[in-house]
């Protein structure tokens, strides 16, 4: 191919407009380096072979250099040539997991995905494109790896369009959006499974040979059972300020699956997309088959600085607002249930204003009037106010939140359906469910068929007729209870298409919603946190992450998930789960987003003085846990206490959250707390806040110390039986 060829296919793989860097193709071994801030991987790819990788790491200075790598190895003979393949065709010489694998039109199942032409583009100043295009030399197959590189934050998005020009459609039954090789001493693996209120359960291990897979068949949402994503620690254990981890992610909201594989070499690779059970895609000529990206960063000084990274990319790229502001908010969930009605209401608000957070929440319970949502048994899909409850409207309720100061949202779960809803009995052919079987349900509700077009327009108007009816309406809670059983599509004639279909549709309708409502605040919850995941926080301001609000539990909770989230999209509520002092709930709670769900009226006037004082305490602390670098200082698994910090990045102000875990006698941070982030040459003052009542500090009322004490000394929270909670705001004095 010569150069103005490999050009003219550059310009059709990539958007317009964009600077094109570099076009490669040479009949001998050439090198593409994926380059970001620290790291590199680099393929080597060869006309008429398979591209390979052959480096994954610290980036090096001198870019020739890397051809030099793989002969440092002695690790033996792989036999097919292809175990570090950039993206493994199946059905040739491949001998592992494939990345893909494909039916031909005529019946043939083999694939050799061979180097074309390479182009590297750059989208801005940090952000680069590189693309490879693979084809396969017997059949008119092609398989382009896109790399997406945020070089500052050292992160990845890794994805793969599949298409082909053959007589008749082909069937792909895997269709991986990444793979991976890793070289090192040993790999271990921090993976995550839970339940409902049990989010975040890590687990860690050594990786064996053979091949450990991580999935999802849920359909709508993973994390009954597993969330998609994962550390892999290089040469031991993760650990926070040292060694090699990979973090990664598939972006997306249906089912997923991670294979990782210690091959016979000793190597790791990893293979990252939707998942193959139960989805054979049949492609047609021409089609376009295009991967969710898997997102990986790889760091060198453990998982403190990869989440650091990895917040920071959130915030800047990936979440609605992420750089942005939050409203706190009073919730009614927890206090009524689905027991209320527009007198009850009218108090919350005041409630809402009395607190002195900007926004009322109202849960589920509010529609549906031939099947009234008085339990969770009926009008899941009439979104009609219950007239009864509200006999005014939402609308009538959106203007007394306006008349009382406040803002008011609202909670949908638009995906779902009770049987017993006149929806259901309109559009039985909207339901996912087996003709000729019983329905199997799941909360006494079932999924609508987002494959089809009719489906997604409704869940549109749900939505969009609740904003175009309620103009001031400035919040949504999107719920997504169920589990897809019975997986079978009355639109879809090629049944193996729905997980694909299902989650696509769902994007498009979030597309739409974004389109026309761009900046509303929206909640991302799945009966707790079963659908965290980055694909879907495009479309989403911030996430439940779990229905469990024991202070206790939340502490390893959003531990966990602080992992891979930044603490803005953290959505934490003050309720009545949890035998802890109401400070050290709210104390828990600020570490994220906060709001309550509470019964305001029954708080002690005492109990009501105080969270009315820790909601203005908040407003002085918010910024710096919202856009701050999060350090993760003393780990409730490790300790009877946990500790967690926020730094501004330019070194002038900290918060410091301390917690007591255990009850043990005697349990104290006996040690004290070295802390990070700040300027070692800077002065800082040391000073608790959102103490209780009249309680009075531990804490010397000056105390001033430099970075350098804090961050090689350190200092003491005092946390015991009778300090549970500590909050430090530690400020620059100048
Ligand atoms: C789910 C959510 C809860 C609440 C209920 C309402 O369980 O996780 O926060 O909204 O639904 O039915």
């Amino acid at each position: 191919m010569n150069v103005r060829c490999l050009l003219n296919h550059a310009k059709l793989l990539l958007p317009p407009l964009l600077m094109i860097i570099s076009v490669t193709a040479h009949a001998q071994s050439t090198y593409i380096p994926i380059e970001s801030r620290n790291n590199a991987l680099v393929l080597q790819a060869e006309k008429g072979k398979a591209p390979r990788i052959i480096y994954f790491g610290r980036k090096l200075v001198n870019a020739a250099e890397y051809g030099k790598v793989a002969g440092l190895y002695r690790q033996g003979d792989d036999y097919s040539g292809v175990l570090n393949a950039a993206y493994t065709s199946s059905g040739t010489h491949n001998l592992v997991e494939p990345a893909v694998r494909v039916t031909h039109s005529d019946g043939n199942t083999s694939l050799d995905l061979q180097f074309v032409s390479s182009a590297t583009q750059k989208l801005d100043d940090q952000v680069t494109l590189t693309s490879v295009l693979l084809r396969d030399p017997v059949y008119a197959f092609e398989a382009t790896l896109f790399y997406k590189v945020y070089a500052s934050e050292d992160v990845v998005e890794q994805w793969t369009v599949l298409s082909h020009q053959e007589k008749k459609a082909v069937t792909l039954h895997k269709f991986a959006s990444a793979n991976l090789y890793l070289k090192g001493e040993g790999f271990w693996l921090k993976q995550f499974h839970g339940d409902w209120a049990k989010e975040m359960q890590p687990e860690e291990s050594q990786i064996t040979h053979g091949i450990k897979v991580l999935d999802t068949k849920l359909g709508t949402r993973s994390h009954l059972y597993q969330p998609p994503f994962f550390i892999v620690s290089l040469g031991g254990p993760a650990q926070e300020n040292e060694g090699k981890v990979l973090y990664g992610s598939v972006e997306w909201s249906g089912n997923f699956r991670v294979d990782l594989e210690l091959d016979p070499l000793n190597n790791l690779r990893v293979i990252a997309g939707m998942n193959d059970f139960a989805s054979e895609y049949s492609l047609k000529a021409g089609e376009r088959f295009t991967t969710p990206a898997f997102l990986y960063t790889f760091s060198g000084h453990g998982t403190g600085e990869a989440s650091r990274n990895l917040q920071r990319w959130a915030r800047k790229y990936r979440v609605i607002d992420g750089n942005g502001s939050r409203f706190t908010l009073l919730n009614n969930w927890e206090s009524t249930f689905f027991d209320f009605n527009e007198q009850k209401l009218a108090q919350l608000l005041k409630d809402t204003k009395q607190l002195g957070v900007d926004l009322f929440l109202l849960d589920d319970g509010w529609f549906g009037n031939q099947y009234p949502r008085n339990n969770d048994r009926a009008g899941l899909g009439d979104w009609q106010e219950n007239k009864q409850k509200l006999p005014n409207g939402i609308s009538s309720l959106v203007k007394e939140a306006e008349a009382n100061g406040v803002k008011f949202g609202i909670w949908l779960e638009p995906e779902m359906v009770n049987p017993k809803s006149d929806l259901y009995l309109k559009h039985p052919g909207w339901v996912i469910k087996q003709p000729g079987r019983a329905e199997h349900l799941y909360r006494n509700q079932l999924v609508l068929d987002l494959s089809h077009p009719q489906v997604q327009d409704f869940v549109f108007n749900t939505v969009d007729g609740m904003f175009t009816r309620n103009p001031g309406l400035a919040y949504i809670k999107w719920d997504c209870n169920a589990v897809i059983y019975n997986a079978y599509s009355a639109h879809l004639e090629k049944q193996s298409h729905l997980y694909i279909e299902y989650v696509r549709g769902l994007y498009k309708v979030l597309e739409r919603i974004r389109a026309k409502y761009p900046a509303v605040p929206m909640m991302l919850c799945s009966g707790g946190g079963g659908r965290v995941d980055y694909a879907a926080l495009k479309y989403f301001t911030e996430f439940w992450p779990s229905d469990n609000t024991d202070p206790l539990e939340r502490i390893f909770i959003q531990w966990e998930y602080s992992y891979f989230y930044p603490a803005i999209t953290s959505v934490n509520h003050v309720t009545d789960w949890g035998k802890q002092p109401l400070k050290f709930k709210i104390d828990v709670a600020m570490m994220g987003k906060l709001g309550f769900d509470v019964d305001v009226s029954k708080l002690s006037p005492a109990d009501l003085a105080f969270a009315r004082q820790a909601v203005q305490t908040y407003s002085t602390i918010k910024d710096i846990v919202w856009h701050g670098d999060q350090y993760r200082l003393t780990s409730p698994w490790k300790s009877d206490f946990a500790s967690v910090m926020y730094g501004t990045a330019d070194k002038s102000s900290a918060v410091l959250f301390a917690y007591l875990v255990s009850n043990r006698y005697g349990a104290a941070s006996k040690e004290p707390v070295v802390l990070k982030g700040l300027d070692a040459a800077k002065k800082y003052r040391v000073q608790e806040i959102n103490l209780y009542g009249t309680t009075r500090s531990a804490i010397g009322p000056d105390a001033v110390y430099s970075g350098d004490f804090l961050m090689s000394a350190g200092i003491n929270p005092v946390v015991n039986a009778g300090r549970g909670s500590v909050v430090l705001k530690i400020e620059e004095v100048r």
